[in-house]
């Protein structure tokens, strides 16, 4: 448990300026409540923190590692696993040694550091998601689905310079969507028949494999771990951020059943992240992780969670407040273009709903828009051609359903007074890749 504070309007001018308008540059003590991420913010359980007491903090072959190897395996069926200290630094160690230059890597809606370690080594990351995503009022259940029109035309088109495809569940960027079974395994056949290997981003697998089981048929009568082993069973490798559905502040890792992948990535490994047992994390950690892994594969606290996402977008509908439908799996993402319809889109509207919820009432929530887009690596122009998402991130097992609602009442007055709003903000500094997290605006 923690306090949290509030704070008046005159204090939240003065933060957000001080902080560029970018709520990345906030003090968190200067946040109410704080729906910046899901990641690596939820509340360890009991079982967790037991397990912290009995970490093994052995350099090499630690017993912590042998549980936490054990669990993956368990978990995912896939036989060689590497520890990471985080989601990105899986991909970057997996990256480095599968991504070349004039390489091409499709995948639906690749999350921005999957995107900035393929784009980082001279390679392309080509976006293969269906259009059911494009628009946020279609009501399907797996918009987080790979178009397989698409994903074949760029497999075809590149032959020879694909080294894997990246299949994210859920589809984050895309607003937490699902991607079926049936889509997963049609993926991957696809993918093998052009003799390229998938990688699942696996960030939020348990809550994918809780979409399959309660929207697709044949499904519900399967347990989490039955699914997610299926789910498995079609891909060569797996990226982990095991700071969402492993429910740990830090872990990630590589898992795959590719013995060549695996002695090629230990080797990246070791000046990386650490020796290939501890993989830059405590084994107090890697003993959270375990527990996690399996505690969050239960349907119970899956539906929990899922059910306070869905009761923040049941607040919205309540008050006409347009987001991606239906409600994704571990946030709420509105569809800022819908709401800030007099704020040009060369203004970053969700950037600027971001800065008008703070405001409102000390609430941060992270725009998946134009700024988190970057620019294109070639043109160097911002890209205003996919979604502008403001998207409330709910952590795991940390806010009270009354939270929630002082979200939906503040998202509600800002809603109320949007005609007002009519202009947004102007960039006066960005980094070349991944600017979101720094970049500093201009209130217009
Ligand atoms: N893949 C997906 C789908 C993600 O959402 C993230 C992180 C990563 C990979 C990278 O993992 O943070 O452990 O290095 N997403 C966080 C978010 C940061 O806020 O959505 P990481």
């Amino acid at each position: 448990m923690e306090s949290i504070r509030k704070s008046t309007r005159e204090e939240r001018e003065q933060w957000l300026k001080d902080a560029h308008y970018n709520v990345f540059q906030l003090r968190a003590n200067q946040v109410y409540i704080d729906l910046l991420t899901d990641s690596g913010t939820g509340a360890m359980s009991d079982r967790q923190w037991a397990e912290m007491m009995t970490g093994d903090e052995s350099y090499a072959g630690a017993t912590s590692f042998y549980k936490f190897e054990q669990m993956v395996q368990r978990i995912f069926g896939l036989k060689y696993v590497i520890p990471t200290h985080q989601g990105r630094a899986a991909e970057n160690v997996l990256f480095s040694l599968l991504v070349k230059e004039g390489d091409v890597v499709p995948g639906n809606a690749h999350f921005d550091t999957t995107k900035g370690h393929i784009e980082s080594r001279k390679a392309k990351a080509v976006d293969v998601t269906c259009d059911d995503a494009k628009d946020t009022q279609l009501e399907v259940p797996f918009k987080g689905n790979v178009s397989l029109e698409k994903l074949d035309r760029v497999l075809t088109e590149n032959h020879g310079r694909v080294p894997f495809m990246v299949l994210t569940v859920t589809n984050n960027t895309g607003g937490g969507q699902p991607v079926s079974m049936k889509n997963i395994r049609e993926t991957c056949e696809l993918c093998h028949r052009h003799g390229v290997p998938v990688v699942m981003d696996s960030a939020r697998f348990a809550e994918n494999a809780f979409f399959i089981k309660t929207r697709e048929e044949g499904y519900a009568d399967k347990t989490i771990k039955e699914i997610s082993l299926e789910m498995y069973a079609h891909v060569d490798a797996a990226t982990m951020s095991a700071k969402k559905d492993a429910v740990v502040n830090m872990g990630g890792f590589i898992a795959t059943n590719k013995k060549d992948w695996y002695e090629g990535a230990k080797l990246f490994c070791i000046p990386m992240e650490g020796y290939v047992t501890y993989g830059g994390l405590n084994g107090r950690d890697l003993n959270a992780v375990a527990q996690g892994l399996d505690e969050n594969t239960e349907f119970d606290m899956l539906e929990t969670r899922i059910r306070q996402v869905r009761h923040l977008a049941e607040k919205l509908d309540e008050y006409g407040i347009p987001y991606q439908r239906p409600a994704g799996g571990h946030a709420i993402f509105v569809d800022a273009d819908k709401v800030l319809t007099h704020v040009p889109k060369e203004e970053f509207p969700a950037q600027t709903l971001t800065c008008e919820l703070y405001l409102e009432a000390g609430i941060r929530a992270c725009e998946i828009g134009y700024m988190l887009a970057d620019r294109d690596p070639v043109t160097r122009k911002n890209r205003f051609n996919g979604l502008d998402l403001l998207r409330l991130a709910i952590p795991r097992r940390v806010y009270t359903d009354n939270h929630i609602d002082v979200v939906a009442a503040a998202l509600k007055n800002v809603y109320d007074r949007r005609e007002s709003i009519t202009r947004g903000v102007e960039i006066e500094w960005e980094a070349p890749l991944m600017r979101h997290f720094t970049v500093q605006l201009r209130r217009l």
